[in-house]
């Protein structure tokens, strides 16, 4: 059984996808715990309700990054993870700690990277006028919304679109490849290639 720990910052829908299908599959893994760097973040109590392990750790309470992703790496590291996961996690992480749990940290970003890293990618996606959004499951590396494309959805942009309505049909992309991309990692099914991320059996790595 592969251990799985989960960041959160908020609502957590990602997380709550991501749990319920590695029960509802049988994954060979387990969510081991969620950690919040805000004791608000609503899906903490989510995933309190389903018996998971919950800490929080607050980036307040902390003078530096430094001092803060050291206290982080320690709560994470007393669930000994396989795999670390981002699921709208909202603080930036500095190099020894991605560095720590490389190869084995992924995020969900909302937009088909490169386009579009950083924050507001909704609304930036609309201003550029673009046809076709979506989300990105990627490796994390020390560059900020980069490294290898473990999966990626791509959703239209529609006429009347504001940036509530996109997001709300990104989302719905985010809660099935996400839990996807972390369903072939926790069964050995990919293998990584610099920035390139292949399924072993071909398995198609886009969601339209
Ligand atoms: C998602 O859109 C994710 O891609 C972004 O923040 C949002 C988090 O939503 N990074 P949730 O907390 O998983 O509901």
């Amino acid at each position: 059984m592969k251990r799985i720990v989960i960041l959160i910052s908020g609502r957590g829908s990602n997380m709550e996808a991501i749990v319920q299908r590695c029960a509802g599959e049988g994954w060979p893994a387990q969510v081991a715990a969620v950690i919040a760097n805000r004791a608000d973040a609503a899906g903490l109590v989510w995933a309190a309700r389903q018996g998971i392990a919950t800490t929080v750790v607050d980036h307040k309470a902390y003078p530096s990054r430094e001092a803060f992703d050291a206290a982080l790496a320690e709560a994470v590291d007393a669930h000994r993870p396989d795999l670390l996961l981002l699921a709208g996690f909202m603080r930036v992480l500095g190099a020894p700690f991605v560095q720590r749990y490389a190869s084995r940290m992924m995020n969900i970003h909302p937009s088909l990277l490169p386009a579009f890293p950083g924050l507001h990618t909704h609304r930036r996606a609309l201003e550029a006028g673009c046809q076709v959004a979506g989300a990105t499951v990627h490796f994390v590396t020390a560059e900020l919304d980069h490294g290898p494309i473990v999966m990626q959805a791509a959703v239209p942009v529609r006429p009347g679109d504001d940036e509530a309505s996109l997001a709300a049909r990104v989302l719905q992309a985010e809660h099935v490849i996400y839990p996807q991309a972390v369903r072939w990692f926790v069964e050995d099914r990919l293998e990584v290639d610099g920035l390139r991320v292949r399924h072993l059996d071909g398995a198609s790595q886009l969601l339209i």
